[in-house]
């Protein structure tokens, strides 16, 4: 763009890009809403399925519209034979998201309604997306370990199946709750960077398979939901509470930013990592293991004190998949499997009012040059 406008804002800070009834984050009084209810309403009482039926449709479930749901998710979470064979010849040492990406754009092959792009449809495909997410991970995890893949089962939550289909035998209760409530709390969250780029996609009118694709590109960054794998190599190089001071201090001396900290709309609490310490403390008494929920109280005292930073979602989350059990590198992978209904809800909302997203850059580099021939250049 020339003259007309100046942009200074870089990373889109505080632009408001278009309108949408789904999230909303409060920065300065650290308060999210998903369609007018406050994530800790839903945190405590909701469950994924219904926090899923809420975003899609803007409100709460009655029973027979959650049955209903449900009886979807159980049926369409297998996945088609061609994608469990395409999964088990994925290299052993792939990086998970970079698998989900492959393997969730293979799947628009085998979707009967891929080039079907009315609303019905649309809503079939992000009910199938939504239950085959967790099917894909933890058919990989398996499939890298030399475990055959495990069925879903029909009884278990999303949460619940989850665990299952990655251990191999059935979560105890605690194990599905922390799973559930960590679901709710990654659910959606306004216009954040994968979400924009899943709304980008959308607003050119190509699939909802693409634009979860470029979601899920756009989530594996360290600075976005890559953050939580971060945090806990770190907690493990750190390896006890007394190294967490020298140990920030050489990471401030170098400028190095700390994962699972700041946030560019939150000013105080982010609401979700409330949930999440609470989470890791409750985990690491009953496993014992106090350490980890420890070292991140200290990292957190000392960041504030320091950097007046807050811990952000994925901080805790760390501590807290790390206490279930969890391989470090499905950390990021969860994170999608919770998103992909926000994703899927902001798609639906785009194409529901849709314009072109095609904003304007402000043109810095060189004018009026002249070619020259390839043989007189210096
Ligand atoms: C989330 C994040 C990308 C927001 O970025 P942003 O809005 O562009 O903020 P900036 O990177 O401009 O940071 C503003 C200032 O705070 C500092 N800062 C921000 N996050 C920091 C962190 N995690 N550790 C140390 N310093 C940090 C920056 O260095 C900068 O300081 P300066 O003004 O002295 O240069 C950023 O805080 C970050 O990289 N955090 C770590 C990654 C992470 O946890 N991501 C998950 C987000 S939910």
């Amino acid at each position: 763009m020339s003259g007309d406008v100046s942009v200074k804002r870089a990373g889109l800070e505080g632009v408001l890009a278009t309108q949408s009834s789904i999230s909303d984050v409060n920065g300065l009084e650290g308060r999210l809403i998903y369609r007018g209810y406050d994530i800790h309403d839903l945190a405590e009482h909701a469950t994924f399925e219904e926090v899923i039926y809420l975003l899609w449709n803007g409100s709460l479930p009655t029973t027979p519209q959650l049955d209903d749901l449900n009886e979807q998710l159980h049926r369409y979470a297998p996945l088609p034979a061609e994608i469990k064979e395409r999964i088990s010849r994925i290299p052993k040492d792939a990086n998970p998201m970079d698998m989900l990406r492959t393997i969730v754009s293979a799947l628009s092959f085998y979707d009967p309604d891929a080039s079907d792009m009315s609303r019905e449809a649309n809503l079939r495909k992000a009910i199938r997306l939504t239950a085959r997410f967790s099917m894909i991970v933890t058919s990989f995890f398996r499939s890298r370990t030399g475990e055959q893949p495990v069925d879903p089962r029909p009884d278990l939550s999303l949460a619940g199946n989850f665990l299952y289909t990655l251990w191999g035998r059935l979560p105890d209760d605690v194990a599905t709750r922390t799973m559930d409530v960590a679901l709710v709390l990654h659910a959606d969250h306004e216009l954040n960077a994968s979400t924009f780029a899943a709304r980008v996609t959308a607003a050119t009118l190509s699939d909802i398979y693409s634009a979860i694709v470029s979601a899920i590109g756009t989530l594996k960054g360290p600075l976005h939901g890559g953050a939580n794998e971060g945090v806990i190599k770190n907690l493990l190089e750190i390896g006890n509470v007394d190294n967490v001071e020298p140990w920030l201090k050489d990471q401030f001396a170098r400028k190095q930013k700390v994962m699972g900290f700041g946030h560019r709309v939150y000013r105080t609490e982010d609401p979700r990592a409330t949930h999440l310490r609470e989470m890791s403390r409750q985990l690491g008494e009953r496993t014992g293991e106090r350490k980890w929920y420890e070292m991140s109280r200290k990292m957190e005292e000392i960041i504030m004190r320091e950097k007046h930073l807050n811990p952000n979602v994925d901080f805790y989350s760390a501590s807290t998949y790390y206490a279930l059990g969890i391989p470090t590198d499905l950390f990021t992978p969860i994170f999608a499997c919770s998103r992909i209904s926000g994703w899927t809800a902001h798609v639906l909302e785009q194409y529901d009012n849709n314009r072109l997203i095609r904003p304007r850059a402000e043109y810095i580099g060189p004018r009026d040059l002249k070619y020259i021939p390839i043989g007189d250049r210096g």
